[in-house]
């Protein structure tokens, strides 16, 4: 069987499963979006939102990108948090990056990577930004972790600056936003406030 013969039919043996177990699941859910949770993360395949947080289809508004970067002109993610925070009236958005982020990798190299060096441009402004910190690290594997931390501190501080979060503060609404980090290695999230600085 082909991969997506086999995919095919992993759907099928799923959406049966669910069923069985739920009978209404598939129909409440046709009717009705509410989620209470915004998940911006990473494109890694290791990193599957609804999985790692252990949620069924419906719990999670997903937008994900090659190391989870909220650039404050991106139509994309901005339409994607309009919806959440406007609309869908999400509690909390997550920002969640994860150790061995490759996205933050090659960022740190010189390495022509093609159209994507554009994008990882915004992955060195993080270092420039916190230089005197990461200059600081003699331990190369520990730089590039301390940088995954760096980079979704500022990702949460341009979902905090965009006009969309703006406004819902302004208005008081139950909205918090959230700077964790997941560990490849242990399948660990850890929430970056408590991480010791
Ligand atoms: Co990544």
């Amino acid at each position: 069987m082909n991969k997506i013969t086999e995919i095919f039919e992993n759907n099928k043996k799923w959406a049966k499963r669910v069923h069985d177990a739920d009978p209404q699941f598939f129909y409440k859910l046709s009717q009705l979006q509410k989620p209470e949770i915004l998940w911006i993360g990473c494109a890694d395949s290791r990193v599957p939102a609804n999985q790692i947080i252990d949620l069924p289809p419906g719990d999670v508004f997903v937008h994900r990108n090659i190391a989870n970067v909220i650039v404050h002109t991106d139509l994309n993610a901005l339409s994607v948090i309009q919806y959440a925070v406007d609309v869908l009236e999400v509690k909390h958005i997550i920002v969640c990056g994860h150790y061995g982020c490759g996205g933050v990798k090659a960022s740190m190299s010189e390495t022509p990577h093609g159209l994507i060096d554009n994008w990882l441009r915004h992955l060195k402004d993080v270092a420039r930004f916190h230089e005197d910190e990461l200059q600081s690290i003699a331990d190369e594997e520990a730089r590039f972790a301390r940088l995954c931390e760096l980079n979704v501190q500022e990702q949460v501080q341009n979902v905090l600056n965009t006009t969309v979060v703006r406004a819902a503060y302004d208005r008081d609404a139950d909205l918090q936003v959230h700077a964790w980090i997941y560990d490849l290695k242990d399948g660990l999230i850890r929430d970056l406030n408590d991480l010791p600085e």
